[in-house]
């Protein structure tokens, strides 16, 4: 008798590594319904960074405002900032949109990222992560 609580705690232990399990099982069904995540997605997950810190609304994830990125690695002038030293040029800050352009056009989590200034111009040859 005396040690029953002993049993209900390694009862409740094996209960949360059933349940999380099944979580986790929930949560690659669902990612790779999406499609594998690109290196930067995996460099997030890698971070712990959650589905829901970038979709609110993991149920129904949507494109992502840059807002949420701009959230962590702002504000844009010090991400420009330190980018700066960058060949051939600042990728964070350009002609066209200054330090405001839309971190999706060039970064993607679930596929590979692009160099959005490639088609127009061929010696802004980033490579982006
Ligand atoms: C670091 C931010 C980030 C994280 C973390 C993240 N996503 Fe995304 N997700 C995006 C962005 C940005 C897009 C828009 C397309 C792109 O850039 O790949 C997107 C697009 C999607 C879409 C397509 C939505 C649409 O209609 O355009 C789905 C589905 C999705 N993500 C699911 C997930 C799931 C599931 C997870 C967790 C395993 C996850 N995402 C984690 C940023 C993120
Ligand atoms: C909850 C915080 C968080 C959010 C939201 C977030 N990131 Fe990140 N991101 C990180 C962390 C942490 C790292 C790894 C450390 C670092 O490089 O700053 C990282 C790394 C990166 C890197 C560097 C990759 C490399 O190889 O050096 C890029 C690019 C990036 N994130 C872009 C984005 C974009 C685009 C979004 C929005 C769709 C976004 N992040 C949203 C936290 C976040
Ligand atoms: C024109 C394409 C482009 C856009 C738009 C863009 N980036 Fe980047 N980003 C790059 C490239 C290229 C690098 C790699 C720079 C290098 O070689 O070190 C980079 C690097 C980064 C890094 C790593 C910086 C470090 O510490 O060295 C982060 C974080 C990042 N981007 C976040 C963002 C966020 C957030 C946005 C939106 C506000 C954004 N980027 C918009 C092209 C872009
Ligand atoms: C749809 C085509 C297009 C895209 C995409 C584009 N540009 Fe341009 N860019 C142009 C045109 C056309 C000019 C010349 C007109 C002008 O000077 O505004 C130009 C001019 C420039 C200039 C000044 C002239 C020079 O060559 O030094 C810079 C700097 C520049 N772009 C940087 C960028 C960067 C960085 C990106 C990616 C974020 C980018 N552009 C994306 C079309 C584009």
């Amino acid at each position: 008798m005396k040690n029953r609580p002993i049993k209900k705690f390694i009862f409740a232990l094996s209960l949360v590594a059933f349940l999380s399990g099944i979580f986790a099982a929930g949560v690659s069904a669902s990612s790779s319904k999406k499609g594998k995540d690109g290196e930067l997605g995996t460099l997030h997950a890698s971070m712990g960074i959650t589905c829901a810190q970038c979709h609110e609304n993991v149920k129904k994830p949507a494109a992502v405002p840059m807002l949420k990125c701009v959230g962590c690695h702002g504000p844009t002038e010090k991400l420009a900032a330190k980018t700066a030293h960058v060949k051939p040029r600042n990728p964070h800050e350009n002609r066209h949109y200054g330090t405001e352009a839309d971190c999706n056009l060039c970064h993607h989590q679930h596929k590979k990222s692009v160099n959005f200034c490639l088609p127009c111009h061929q010696r802004f040859d980033f490579v982006v992560p």
